[in-house]
C-alpha cells in the first residue's frame, strides 16, 4: 500500500497564518501537524508517501525533505491550483500505479492513529473504505448514510441538510477502482473535483465502500480554536522531562518537557507544558496547556492555553491566554491599565499589549 497526503490548498481560514504559513505545518505540541500525520502513516508500515503541495511546496520541502527523517520515503506532487481532493488523485496517478492506496488530508489530527481501519481495509478489500466520525454539526463536512450492516449508502459534500451525524474526516483507503470514478465525475458547485462525488459514483456503480468509524479525538485543524483544542489534547499525553537547565528559584510541574538548551530562570511553569530548545524564560509563568517552540524568549510574562511558535519573543505583557503566537513575532509592553488579551497573531507581526 501507498499513501497521498494532502497538503495543497490554501488554507484561508487561518489567516493571517495562510499568509505566511502552510496550516499543515503549524505547530501542534511543537510538531508541525503534517508529522503527525506522517507519523500514523509509518505507524502502518506504509513508506512510500505521495505529498501533493501547492505553492508552499518550498516551506513543506524544508520540513519533510525526502522522508528519510521519520521512516519514509517521500515525492513530491506539485498541484498548480486548489482544484479539489479529486484532482489530486488524479494528478498522482503515476505515482500511485495500480497500488492501493491510503489518502489522508494533511490538515486532520488523528492522534490515536488509524490501524484498525488500515487492517480491515486489508483483512476485508473493499473497493474502498472511508473513516467517519459522529459530529455534532456536519454542515461542514462529507457526510456518509450507512447501510444496516455498515456499507455505505450515500455520501454528500456539505450538505445544508445533513440526514445523518457521521462526517468524513479526512481518511480514505483506495483500491484503483477509484481512478475510472475520479475520471468520470464532474466538478462540483464549488468548483472542486470532489472526492465524495468520486465515492459516490463507486457506490451509484455497484462498488462496496466501507465506512470505519473512528471513536477517538479528531480535528480538522482549520482554524485557530481547534488547533489550541488540539495542542491540549495532544499535551495531556506529553512525555515529561528536562534536556536544558532550570535555576533552583523556578518551579516546574511534573508533567512538563523542557528541551536541549532552554533556560528556565526565577519562573513557574504548570503542567502540562512543553518549552522548546534553546528557548530563555525568565520571571515567567507559563501553562498548563501551553507549547514554547525553539528560540523563543520570554520575559516577566504569563502565558497560559497557548503556542507560541519558534523565535517568538514576548516581554513584559499582562498576559496571554487561548492565544496563537506566529513565528518571531515580538511582543511587548504598551499602554497600562488593562488585563488578560486574546490574540492569534501572524508571523513577524508586532504588537504592544497593554502593561
Ligand atoms: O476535514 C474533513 C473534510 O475535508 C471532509 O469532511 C470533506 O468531505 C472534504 O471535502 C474536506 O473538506 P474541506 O473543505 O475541509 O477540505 P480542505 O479544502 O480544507 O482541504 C483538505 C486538505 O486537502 C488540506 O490539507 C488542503 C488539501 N488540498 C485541498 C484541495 C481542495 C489539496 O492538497 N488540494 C486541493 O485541491
Amino acid at each position: 500500500m501507498k499513501a497521498l497526503v494532502l497538503s495543497g490548498g490554501s488554507g484561508t481560514r487561518l489567516r493571517p497564518f495562510s499568509h505566511s504559513m502552510p496550516k499543515q505545518l503549524i505547530p501542534i505540541v511543537n510538531k508541525p501537524v503534517l508529522e503527525h500525520v506522517l507519523g500514523n502513516i509509518r505507524d502502518l508500515g506504509v513508506t512510500e508517501v505521495g505529498i501533493v503541495v501547492g505553492s508552499w511546496a518550498a516551506e513543506i520541502a524544508e520540513v519533510v525533505g525526502d522522508g528519510s527523517r521519520l521512516g519514509i520515503r517521500v515525492t513530491y506532487l506539485p498541484q498548480e491550483q486548489p482544484l479539489g481532493l479529486a484532482h489530486c488523485v488524479s494528478l498522482a496517478r503515476t505515482f500511485l500505479g495500480d497500488d492501493d492506496f491510503v489518502m489522508y488530508l494533511g490538515d486532520n489530527m488523528l492522534p490515536e492513529g488509524i490501524a484498525q481501519a488500515a487492517d480491515e481495509f486489508r483483512a476485508q478489500r473493499p473497493a474502498a473504505a472511508v473513516v467517519v466520525h459522529q459530529v455534532a454539526d456536519p454542515r461542514a463536512f462529507g457526510v456518509v448514510e450507512l447501510e444496516p450492516d455498515g456499507t455505505v449508502a450515500r455520501l454528500v459534500e456539505k450538505p445544508p441538510h445533513p440526514r445523518s451525524n457521521l462526517a468524513l474526516i479526512g481518511v480514505y483507503f483506495f483500491t484503483p477502482a477509484i481512478h475510472e470514478a475520479v475520471r468520470s465525475i464532474k466538478p462540483s458547485a464549488r468548483g472542486e473535483l470532489e472526492i465524495t462525488d468520486a465515492l459516490q459514483w463507486l457506490v451509484e456503480n455497484g462498488f462496496r465502500i466501507k465506512a470505519d468509524e473512528y471513536r477517538g479525538y479528531w480535528k480538522d485543524t482549520g482554524q485557530a480554536a481547534d488547533i489550541l483544542d488540539c495542542n491540549e489534547r495532544l499535551l495531556a499525553d506529553l512525555r515529561p522531562g528536562n534536556l536544558g537547565s532550570v535555576d533552583a528559584a523556578s518551579q516546574l510541574g511534573d508533567r512538563v518537557r523542557i528541551e536541549a538548551g532552554a533556560r528556565i530562570v526565577r519562573s513557574r511553569i504548570d503542567s502540562p507544558a512543553v518549552i522548546g530548545a534553546g528557548t530563555v524564560i525568565e520571571d515567567c509563568h507559563i501553562g498548563p496547556n501551553t507549547s514554547i517552540g525553539s528560540g523563543c524568549t520570554l520575559r516577566a510574562t504569563r502565558v497560559r492555553d497557548s503556542i507560541v511558535m519558534d523565535g517568538a519573543e514576548i516581554a513584559h505583557g499582562p498576559g496571554l491566554r487561548n492565544s496563537l503566537i506566529g513565528r518571531n513575532a515580538v511582543i511587548g509592553a504598551g499602554l497600562a491599565g488593562a488585563a488578560c488579551h486574546t490574540l492569534v497573531v501572524g508571523d513577524h507581526t508586532r504588537i504592544r499589549v497593554a502593561a
